[in-house]
């Protein structure tokens, strides 16, 4: 057992096994998690890879998009989620921003999601014109993984959230971008919003394993929002999106039946109240009772 496991009689993820299971054909799970109780939850069913992902910026903190999202906010979730996390790999969204200026400025911000944050690994979007600056971050000893196709943080040039890899010219520089963060030394490539068709065959080219969203199910593993698969994000969910839980219904029936109970005064009952110990209860009545009479 490795100082790693904490304990854990299950086998650490690492980005080795990640290629193991790939070879083995053996799909590879991941979910994002943004703090510690959804982390601790989704470590314990044995999910493979758990992604802080910038998604948070939507289901956590209630931003339009993923754009505005800083370093430091990120950070605040992945140190929670690292005390939940014992199994998994702990994966790290490195936000808009926070490696476009310099290759420099991209591998202080990747260590310090290792070194403050505890993350094992970073992710990086973009693919061909990102893969030199990715190499630089893997040089630093901190595994990459890398994210094409639909690449959130482009949501400005690509006008929108649109499918990608639909014309003959787009999948050839798909498979270039997956190709060129292959050779560059990824732990994992994430195919988000592309044709089936394209992921199959990007997936079947590279050695690293390829982790699908919204990209079909012939990718080596799969990932989805927290919020998604719980119905949690207050909006129609995507095509590609399995409702597995209604937590909103949940939720709010919960809450609902506490506001009542209060209104009520069916909340707290005595059970569930602190009660004095016996002599304290009848020192203090003698007490009282002496008032009144000094009252009277
Ligand atoms: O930020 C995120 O949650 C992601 C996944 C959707 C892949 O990047």
């Amino acid at each position: 057992m490795s100082l790693t496991s904490f304990g854990d009689p299950r086998q650490k993820i690492t980005a080795a096994l990640l290629r193991e299971k790939k070879l083995r054909h053996e799909p590879i799970t991941c979910l994002t998690a943004y703090d510690y109780s959804s982390a601790r939850l989704v470590d314990a069913v044995a999910i493979d890879i758990v992604l802080v992902g910038d998604s948070l910026a939507q289901t956590m903190l209630g931003y339009d998009n993923t754009l505005s999202v800083t370093v430091d906010e990120m950070l605040h979730h992945v140190r929670a989620v690292r005390r939940g996390v014992k199994h998994a790999l702990l994966l790290a969204d490195m936000p808009y921003g926070s490696y476009h200026a310099s290759w420099d400025e991209a591998v202080r911000n990747a260590a310090r999601f290792v070194k403050e944050g505890g993350a094992e690994a970073v992710k990086i979007e973009g693919g061909e014109k990102r893969a030199d600056l990715i190499r630089r971050v893997i040089d630093a000893e901190i595994p990459v993984a890398g994210h094409i196709g639909l690449t959130p943080q482009s949501v400005n040039v690509m006008s929108g959230y649109r499918v990608q890899g639909k014309t003959l010219s787009d999948i050839e520089q798909l498979m270039r971008d997956a190709v060129a963060l292959d050779r560059a030394g990824v732990t994992c490539v994430f195919l988000e919003g592309i044709p089936r068709e394209v992921a199959a065959m990007i997936s079947a080219e590279i050695q690293a394993p390829t982790i699908g969203i919204g990209a079909g199910p012939d990718c080596d593993g799969q990932v989805l929002v927290f919020h998604d698969i719980l119905n949690l994000t207050f909006a129609p969910p995507a095509k590609f999106v399995r409702r597995y839980g209604d937590a909103a219904a949940e939720i709010s029936h919960a809450v609902q039946a506490f506001r009542a109970d209060v209104l009520s005064r069916q909340y707290p009952s005595d059970d569930e109240s602190y009660h004095l110990p016996k002599e304290t209860k009848a020192a203090l009545d003698t007490l009282l009772e002496r008032k009144r009479n000094m009252r009277r």
